[in-house]
């Protein structure tokens, strides 16, 4: 019978124990740090914040980039869409300082949220600001700028004070802001950013996650999240297909990889990989069907890259593929053309669901540039 009980009080306990874990992990708010950078000292800054952010177990950070780079740092960041914004509980912005304002990624990806603004998606929701600088000229215009527009939406903005100020080694330039951390990344004295911006940096993150935390309760952005989740995320896709796109081909005489008219993007690529083309030459007589598949799909994720470089990092921006055509180098009796082209026609409905279903013509050549196996000429409609 005493066994019983303690056994009893041993399970109450377990359970108490287990649901208040459950109760602190989903009292957690999710804040996203969104940055740009090009050298990686806004990234930098990027990661402390998000210590910070972490620092006391009430959030977890999640950190984006608002633009595709090849910077092999950050290469790896995700890439944030418009659409996911209004679901965290609260966001920090981070951008290099571009003549005492943000920089131009930053800006061109602020410049998309016009339908989410319509919306009050972003109302009420608590933004902070840090930037990585040259000598610092500016710099507090450049935060300024920043506030600007993140006003528009109508977020609370977090002020960083004078916080930390007491800790920070005075006998170097420092780059503390009332407004927001930023680094002094030209001033090579000591390593950028110094270890008391890193320090600022945290401080920053660490009440901001405390002030989302509290913002929880203010009933905002509902209707912009739930529509959200019932979108198509074509980085959700690749994510999970373990997809990547390749660096961008670089044009092969006097044209441009795209062109733009109105919404219409036009591309051409070819099966150029990264040491040359994919199982070059002729199906059934050079390669095999399967090689041309092979070559026909690296061809498409080359013609995604620069749509990709098109849409600045956005393909969510697709409104749908219009058009494909596919040039195979074949001898004159092949006639298996649309099974080649299948792998170019798959892989974008595969990525992009309905929105990727096209009209298309398939062909075949006795010769392709480079002896390549395929050519894909394709149409898009963009945001
Ligand atoms: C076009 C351009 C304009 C810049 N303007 C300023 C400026 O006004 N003030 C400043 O302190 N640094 C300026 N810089 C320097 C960058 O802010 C600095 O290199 C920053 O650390 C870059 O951040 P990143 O490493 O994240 O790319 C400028 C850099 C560029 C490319």
């Amino acid at each position: 019978m005493k066994n019983i009980k303690k056994y009893h009080l041993i399970a109450l306990f377990s359970l108490l124990l287990s649901s208040n874990l459950v109760l602190a992990q989903s009292h957690k708010v999710q804040v996203l740090v969104l940055f740009h950078s090009d050298e990686g000292g806004t990234y930098e800054m990027a990661k402390e914040v998000a210590k910070g952010i972490e620092s006391e177990g009430v959030a977890t950070a999640v950190i984006k980039k608002v633009k595709e780079t090849n910077n092999p740092k950050f290469k790896d960041v995700p890439l944030a869409t418009v659409d996911e914004l209004s679901s965290y509980a609260g966001i920090a912005f981070g951008s290099p300082v571009y003549f005492g304002n943000i920089s131009t990624a930053m800006s061109e990806f602020l410049a998309k949220t016009t339908g989410i603004w319509s919306q009050h998606g972003l109302e009420g929701m608590p933004a902070t600001v840090f930037m990585s600088s040259g000598s610092g000229a500016g710099r507090e215009l450049a935060m300024q700028s920043f506030w600007n527009s993140l006003a528009v939406h109508g977020m609370v903005l977090v002020a960083n004070g004078i916080r930390g100020y007491e800790d920070l080694d005075k006998t170097i330039p420092q780059g503390n802001t009332v407004l927001g951390t930023t680094s002094l990344a030209s001033l090579k004295n000591v390593p950028r950013p110094s270890e008391g911006e890193r320090n600022l940096a945290r401080l920053q993150g660490q009440n901001f996650a405390q002030i989302a935390l509290a913002l929880q309760s203010v009933p905002k952005r509902k209707v912009v999240a739930a529509e959200r989740k019932m979108e198509w995320d074509i980085y959700k896709v690749m994510q999970d297909k373990n997809i990547t796109l390749p660096t961008i081909p670089k044009p092969a005489g006097n044209y441009r990889p795209y062109v733009r008219t109105g919404n219409l993007i036009y591309i051409n690529q070819y099966a150029m990989g990264k040491s040359g083309i994919v199982h070059p030459g002729k199906v059934l007589v050079d390669v095999t069907e399967e090689e041309v598949k092979e070559a026909t799909r690296v061809t498409m994720l080359n013609v995604l890259a620069v749509l990709s470089d098109a849409l600045d990092g956005d393909l969510n921006r697709v409104k749908r593929c219009v058009n494909m055509m596919g040039v195979f180098n074949a001898p004159d009796k092949y006639t298996n053309h649309a099974l080649l082209m299948n792998a170019a026609s798959d892989l974008v409905v595969e990525l992009f669901g309905d929105k990727g279903k096209h009209a298309r013509s398939t062909l075949g050549a006795s010769s392709i540039p480079g002896n390549s196996p395929v050519e894909l000429m394709t149409i898009f409609e963009v945001e």
